[in-house]
């Protein structure tokens, strides 16, 4: 039986996922997971805060009846009062908890703000680099990606984005700190970005949403402080994610939250409801709901990933490599010193060690290098790196 030609081609397109991953098991398998430096998965091998095992035990011992029914799409009140709370606690404006809607984690959200908000053929603005399944959602919806490289240092290059937008343009989606190159864009640019946008909709075009994709929100390194989209952008949906802070991807959870000053706001939690409903998420999980509510304030060790950062970032630029300094996140994104990536991935595969090519992050020539792993194979790695460089 033949599956859609739309769903092969995709599958054909990011081919190079699959591909490193077979590498991986393939010299897992010949050499031992000892001997593989495997940097391409944002998988964290960190494992979650004491305090989230703490309030799995509480709420699993729990005996309420009625727990583990369907609940309302927009998942339960107290944890989006909690989460709404957290939030408020960054924002000039205050969000209520019904202005979020619990998602099975930030993918969950992005799907069903994109399936909200587009029509058949509008465009969203994606920024490269950027996370490669925006183009897969952005799909899934019926929307068309136009994809707006950033400047060198990979910071909003405005005038590009403006050359882009039309008539057909209905959001573009931010993500800062970003995967895969640990940038975090600038308030200046940020504001500069929302007068543009109010621009464009001055001149009669359908105002534009801004979806920011955030799940690394709370890993931000040199005492940084992260600006906050749901204030800066009129237009603005936050999706979030429990994935990353509290090192639990593998349990789904996050939330979507609409701005307070976006017009007909209560319309579009209605659509997120509904959409949760019909994507076939129906609720984000009952159970970790529970679990993260009284989790808000805590996360995985910010100090030990900047930690990382420096280790990695420092020994790869004294031996050579042109990386821009992530500020959080937990990426290298690192410019191939051979002008084809192709062909420095063969070095780095001769000291077995695993990047994920740029190309598939819409920028050719660099590769990412994923650090949420333990210390010691960062430090194991790093003559494997240096070896790289010697051979040219
Ligand atoms: C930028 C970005 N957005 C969204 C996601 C999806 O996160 P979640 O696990 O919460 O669905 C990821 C996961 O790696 C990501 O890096």
């Amino acid at each position: 039986m033949a599956i859609s030609k739309k769903m092969e081609e995709r599958m054909k397109n990011s081919s190079w996922i699959r591909k490193m991953f077979e590498i991986g098991n393939d010299y897992r398998k010949k050499y031992g997971s000892e001997a593989v430096f495997d940097f391409t998965l944002g998988n964290p091998t960190i494992e979650p805060p004491v305090a989230f095992k703490k309030e799995l035990m509480a709420v699993a011992a729990k005996t309420d009846k009625g727990v583990h029914r369907y609940m309302s799409n927009n998942g339960l009140f107290s944890t989006r009062k909690a989460a709404a709370a957290a939030l408020n606690k960054h924002l000039k404006q205050e969000i209520s908890p019904d202005n979020l809607v619990m998602t099975t984690g930030a993918a969950g959200a992005l799907n069903i703000v994109l399936n909200s908000i587009l029509d058949s053929g509008n465009e969203v603005i994606i920024i490269s680099p950027f996370f490669p399944e925006y183009k897969f959602y952005i799909e899934n919806n019926g929307g068309k990606t136009i994809v707006v490289e950033s400047k060198d240092d990979f910071s909003l290059d405005l005038k590009a984005i403006a050359a882009v937008l039309n008539g057909s343009t209905k959001a573009i989606i931010l993500n800062s700190p970003n995967n895969p190159a640990g940038v975090i864009y600038s308030e200046t640019s940020l504001k500069l970005l929302q007068e543009l946008l109010e621009k464009h909709s001055d001149r009669g075009y359908s105002e534009v949403f801004v979806i920011s994709d955030e799940p690394y929100r709370k890993l931000v390194y040199d005492n940084i402080k992260l600006p906050q989209n749901l204030d800066i952008f009129k237009n603005s949906i936050m999706c979030y994610s429990h994935s990353k802070d509290l090192g639990i991807p593998g349990e789904r959870i996050g939330y979507a939250a609409v701005a307070p000053s976006i017009d007909d706001g209560s319309q579009l939690l209605a659509a997120l409801n509904f959409a949760n409903r019909t994507l076939g998420f129906v609720n984000a999980s009952a159970f970790m709901q529970r679990v993260i509510e009284n989790l808000q304030e805590v996360s995985v060790e910010v100090s030990g990933y900047q930690q990382k950062r420096d280790l990695f970032y420092d020994n790869l630029v004294s031996y050579g490599y042109e990386i821009t300094k992530p500020s959080g996140a937990f990426y290298l994104l690192v410019k191939s010193p051979l002008r084809v990536y192709y062909h420095f991935c063969q070095l780095l595969l001769e000291e077995k060690i695993l990047a994920v090519p740029g190309r598939g992050f819409g920028r050719k020539g660099y590769f990412r290098l994923s650090y949420c792993l333990e210390q010691k194979t960062i430090e194991r790695s790093l003559q494997g790196f240096k070896n790289c460089i010697e051979k040219l």
